[in-house]
């Protein structure tokens, strides 16, 4: 009778988030209530691998001791300020910041997309006060990701995420990824900035040549436009290096602006940042951008804390070794198949610990209730793809539980 109670007062949960939200997700049917490390619980007591990383945000860990107790210590302080006051947290997580990307100006926000949108201010700002250009534009790749607000949506290639949220304001120019010649086709004197993912996460973890990026720094710079990397998924550890740009660019080069989110909060609260040159954050003066909650006491020393431990337990490092070892041991474990290789799995590509498996059909969606019955938390993007991309703390020992457990549940797809 009371386990019964138990397992009704369970659906019970899910059934109010389905009534009460629409329908603009499509979660799994696991109803999670603790995590710790890689692993998660559902309400059952069900015991997951967490290959989401609630999409990447979670590089440390699910509720990293460190950060648990700075939160708690703060709790009992004061939690929110605003920017109307200095407080006494920020201009320390400032500068770890500073020390980890070397940019010279930090603007903090929240989300992802607040953060790109910063970045956009910025750039057109720059346009028009430094270049004198009137209708500046942006330089973006097919298949972006960068966001859900309207002005992001309208460069988006995914009809899902634009289409019926018009009307949408101009200025993007979009050029299919991965071809460098195609961004220097369309400069011209009204263009304000390249913008790009390094590696297109959401697009389903596409990889660009090695001198992509170097490329595109070359062309931004020899034609006197702003070059802005999107890091908010690729940075802080997940391929194998702090920024993923460092794959591609010169050591002695660095994007004019670089855009952080998820990682930087550990998982513990919405933190991002817009990372820039000296002379472009002389465009913002006071009321041209800013966020209620964007650096308040509880935001500072969790991003604070959060950007040490990826740094104290070198996170990138064991990133670039957990994700090589856990592609070879999918490729082995899969793509030694031939029944495999012919009729399920058309490629498994990864860099550090963000890899993707993708089949030839639509069945990604199914893979993932598979997986999630196997004990693995994944989800599929475009149908076709599932990515895989566990919190960076992942020993050698659970890497290969999790790709044994990934290799036998496709292999009994066939
Ligand atoms: C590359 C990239 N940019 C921006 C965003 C948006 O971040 P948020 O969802 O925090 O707004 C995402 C989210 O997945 C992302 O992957």
């Amino acid at each position: 009778m009371v386990n019964e109670d138990k397992i009704g007062s369970n659906i019970r949960k899910k059934e109010l988030v389905d009534k009460y939200s629409p329908e603009n997700y499509e979660p799994l049917t696991v109803i999670l209530t603790k995590g710790k490390g890689i692993y998660v619980w559902d309400v059952a007591g069900k015991k997951y691998i967490d290959c989401l990383s609630g999409y990447s945000a979670i590089n440390q860990g699910h509720m990293h001791p460190k950060i648990v107790k700075v939160v708690k210590k703060q709790l009992g302080k004061i939690a929110h300020t605003s920017r109307a006051f200095y407080n006494d947290k920020l201009g320390e997580f400032l500068e770890i910041l500073h020390w980890v990307t070397g940019y010279p100006k930090i603007i903090p926000m929240n989300s992802g997309a607040e953060a790109v949108e910063t970045a956009i201010k910025a750039v057109r700002k720059y346009a028009h006060v430094v270049k004198g250009i009137a209708t500046p534009e942006i330089i973006v790749a097919e298949n972006n990701f960068h966001g859900r607000t309207t002005t992001i949506s309208s460069f988006s290639s995914d009809r899902a995420a634009y289409h019926g949220f018009g009307p949408f304001d101009g200025g993007f120019v979009k050029v299919p990824f991965n071809d460098s010649m195609a961004v220097y086709d369309v400069i011209n004197e009204n263009t304000a900035a390249i913008l790009i993912e390094p590696v297109q996460g959401e697009a389903g973890v596409i990889i660009p040549y090695n001198s992509y990026l170097q490329e595109l720094h070359a062309i931004a710079k020899r034609k006197d436009v702003l070059f802005v990397v999107d890091e908010i998924q690729t940075g802080l550890g997940r391929t194998g290096t702090m920024f993923a740009y460092q794959h591609s660019l010169l050591f002695w080069n660095k994007p004019d602006i670089l855009i952080l989110g998820k990682a930087l909060s550990g998982g513990f609260y919405p933190i991002s940042a817009t990372c820039m040159h000296k002379d472009v954050a002389e465009v913002f003066g006071p009321g041209t951008t800013g966020s209620t909650f964007g650096g308040s006491p509880m935001a500072s020393v969790i991003g604070k804390a959060a950007l040490e431990v990826i740094v104290e337990e070198k996170l990138p490092e064991n990133s670039a070794k957990m994700g090589r070892y856990l592609l070879d041991k999918l490729i082995v474990g899969l793509m030694t198949d031939e029944n495999i290789i012919l009729n399920l799995v058309e490629d498994i590509r990864g860099i550090g610990l963000l890899i993707a498996i993708e089949f030839y059909h639509n069945i990604a969606h199914d893979v993932c209730h598979r997986l999630a019955k196997a004990g693995v938390l994944v989800k599929d993007t475009h149908n076709k793809i599932i990515r895989l991309a566990p919190p960076l703390v992942i020993t050698e020992k659970q890497t290969n539980e999790l790709a044994s457990r990934v290799v036998k549940t496709i292999k009994s797809l066939v």
